[in-house]
């Protein structure tokens, strides 16, 4: 017995050795053609990896080829300034994968000459990578015998053998991150843990599968039991906090003000309008009265502006949080500086990298 898992998963290796053989057939009929396959180029390995953890393949694909064609190797990459590396991946989300990409290769650079480490502790060091990212490297483009153990592979797995251990757990990762080991053909590591994710991404897919036209119907355990929609158990549902943000695009002329994000946020070093932040709805005088809100307007410039509301109450839903946004828009006569703000041109914005809510805040205004 293995873990909670007795019915047809004996310690005998040649019992379940089926799996990754019918996997592997189905692979070589039912795989979609993608850049970074069949490459072993870790470099590009790696970018796909990063953008696709966050990213569905279709959109993925886009950035993939569009930042490929920029920065086509470590060396190009570590090169490039970080402004331009998060402007590559405006729209994205999760920005920090670019901020990570961006320092793990400047670090390949200095300390391994700009060739990429080869080993999976080396690959584990990388900043951004985890045991994830560095099993897929590490097998893919070494073909190391590392299990890559995406949602998709939860899913399949824990369908196959009605695993209950919640994949959210440390203990369920260790879990199945084991399974995945036993299972794959050590031989052929980079093929079967490609083969075991797009067979959880196209057949065994969370919702509806068909079951009916499935390799392991009569093998499934959690379809034998009628109760596929259950698997994969997960412990808890993270909370999501609600954010009010109230933005201030200040006009001057042909000039607009952009404002840094700082801090620790999955915004860093993006840009966006000046704006006050907050746990509760604000009124109009409660905003005016904010201490953000006086730091960008100060005392003096305060009676003499004009606010004019463009957009209220937009919702946004982050992984673990729902903002709900306004923006007014604010007319000054003559503006040199405001807060920490750059003064720009309104076609410049294009130059500067900025987050989703901030493009569509953008594109609504300019409709
Ligand atoms: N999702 C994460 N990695 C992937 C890969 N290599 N191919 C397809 N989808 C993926």
């Amino acid at each position: 017995m293995v873990g909670n898992i007795c019915l047809f998963l004996r310690p005998n290796m040649e019992n379940y050795k089926f799996v990754g053989e019918k996997i592997l057939s189905w692979y070589q009929i039912h795989k979609r053609i993608l850049p970074w396959r069949d490459i072993a180029n870790p470099y590009k390995i790696w970018i796909s990896e990063i953008i696709l953890q966050q990213t569905r393949v279709v959109q993925g694909l886009e950035y993939y080829e569009r930042f490929i064609e920029r920065f086509p190797d470590v060396h190009t990459l570590a090169a490039a300034d970080e402004q331009e590396v998060l402007k590559y991946w405006q729209g994205l989300g999760y920005y920090s994968r670019a901020r990570n990409l961006f320092a793990a290769a400047r670090h390949i650079e200095t300390h391994f000459g700009g060739k990429f480490p080869e080993d999976y502790a080396a690959l584990l060091n990388l900043k951004g990578v985890g045991e994830y990212t560095a099993a897929a490297i590490a097998s893919f483009a070494f073909n190391l015998p590392y299990p890559v153990v995406d949602g998709n592979v939860f899913r399949f797995l824990s369908r196959l053998f009605a695993v209950r251990e919640p994949i959210d757990s440390s203990k369920g990762k260790k879990f199945f991150t084991d399974l995945a080991g036993r299972l794959m053909d050590r031989r052929q590591a980079g093929l079967f843990n490609q083969a075991i994710m797009e067979f959880g991404a196209l057949q065994c897919v969370p919702a509806s599968p068909d079951c009916g036209g499935c390799i392991f119907t009569s093998q499934c355990l959690a379809k034998m039991q009628g109760k596929v929609s259950e698997f994969p158990v997960k412990s808890s549902k993270p909370e999501t906090k609600t954010v009010f943000l109230y933005y201030f695009m200040v006009r001057s002329g042909d000039f607009i003000f952009l404002k840094k994000r700082e801090g620790k946020g999955i915004w860093q070093n993006l840009y966006e309008f000046p704006s006050v932040e907050s746990e509760t709805p604000l009124s109009f005088e409660d905003l005016v009265e904010h201490s953000a809100f006086r730091a960008f307007f100060p005392a003096n410039t305060r009676r003499r502006l004009l606010f004019k509301p463009l957009i209220k109450n937009y919702k946004h839903v982050l992984t673990h949080r729902t903002l709900y946004a306004d923006c007014y828009e604010v007319s000054v006569a003559k503006a040199s500086g405001l807060g920490k703000c750059k003064k720009i041109r309104r076609d410049e914005i294009e130059e500067y990298p900025v987050h989703r809510l901030m493009q569509r805040f953008w594109e609504m205004i300019n409709g």
